[in-house]
């Protein structure tokens, strides 16, 4: 791999993200937010239900570089729904973890309004704890007392999970410092709008995919105003695919 910004030099892939350190600044835990595009910022393909891999095996391996550094991966009810597997960081990097002070594996949250999750799939029943959904008050109380025989239930919101609050809740209620969304595009979206992101890793696959339909890094209704500013920390280049990482100012 090669480093390109902000100095050039051949790297290795275990120097890229191995000092990761997500320190909350802001009076609320870490945020960060991990996704791969296309060049033209397609992050699905074939529609919502089905995302075929974008990144390449190194990109694979860079994402559980950046899940290392946290104690909670949150994603999105859809991505869940659309590949319900519990984002593990490879056992070499355990002990990179421990080190650091953090727990085996980071834990995992899901974000949804419905409630309507796939409580047989391995996200619920495999994973090494037990999953955390953070939810509103318009959620159905039927699934609701489904879900809890699963996972701890947050409530974060009164029409939908508010941000701020979900990601306080689970500082108070779990001890959580270090938070990686790994989307999907509506997710990074309510977060963004309430500025509760402090990074964000963005690997550009090098591929044009078309598609109107399909999804960007982002999907909302309204345009941010003002627009989230971003700062780059760094750029990593290899075979053709960009591995970016900027602050969110
Ligand atoms: N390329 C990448 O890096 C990448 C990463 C992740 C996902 N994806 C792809 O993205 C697609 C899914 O993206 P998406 O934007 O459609 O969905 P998403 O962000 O994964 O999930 C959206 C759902 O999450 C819940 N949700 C999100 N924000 C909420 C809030 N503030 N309050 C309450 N609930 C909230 C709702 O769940 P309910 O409907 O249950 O209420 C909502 O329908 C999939 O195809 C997936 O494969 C790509």
């Amino acid at each position: 791999m090669r480093k390109v910004f902000p100095e050039c030099k051949n790297v290795t892939l275990d120097e890229v993200y191995a000092d990761l350190r997500f320190e909350a600044t802001a009076g609320r835990p870490y945020t960060a937010i991990n996704m791969v595009s296309s060049v033209d910022g397609r992050t699905t393909v074939g529609g919502r239900l089905e995302s075929p891999r974008l990144g390449s095996e190194r990109d694979r391996q860079l994402m559980g570089w950046v899940r290392h550094a946290v104690d909670v991966v949150v994603r999105g009810a859809q991505t869940v729904r659309a590949n319900p597997v519990y984002p593990l960081i490879p056992d070499e990097l355990v002990p990179v973890r421990l080190r650091k002070g953090l727990g085996e594996q980071p834990r995992v949250a899901i974000v949804t309004n419905s409630c309507d999750l796939p409580l047989d799939s391995p996200v619920f029943t495999a994973g090494p704890s037990r999953p955390i959904v953070l939810t509103s008050r318009v959620a159905p109380p039927d699934r609701v007392s489904k879900v809890a025989s699963r996972a701890d239930v947050l409530f974060a919101g009164e029409d939908a999970v508010d941000p701020s609050r979900a990601v306080q809740m689970l500082r108070s209620e779990f001890g959580i410092e270090r938070i990686l969304l790994e989307g999907g595009p509506t997710l990074n979206y309510y977060f963004l709008r309430q500025r509760v992101v402090d990074e964000f890793f963005w690997t550009v696959a090098p591929k044009l995919i078309g598609g109107a339909g399909e999804l960007s890094l982002v999907e909302g209704q309204d345009v941010f105003d003002p627009f989230v500013q971003l700062k780059l920390i760094s750029a990593y280049t290899c075979a053709d695919e960009l591995f970016l990482r900027y602050k969110v100012l």
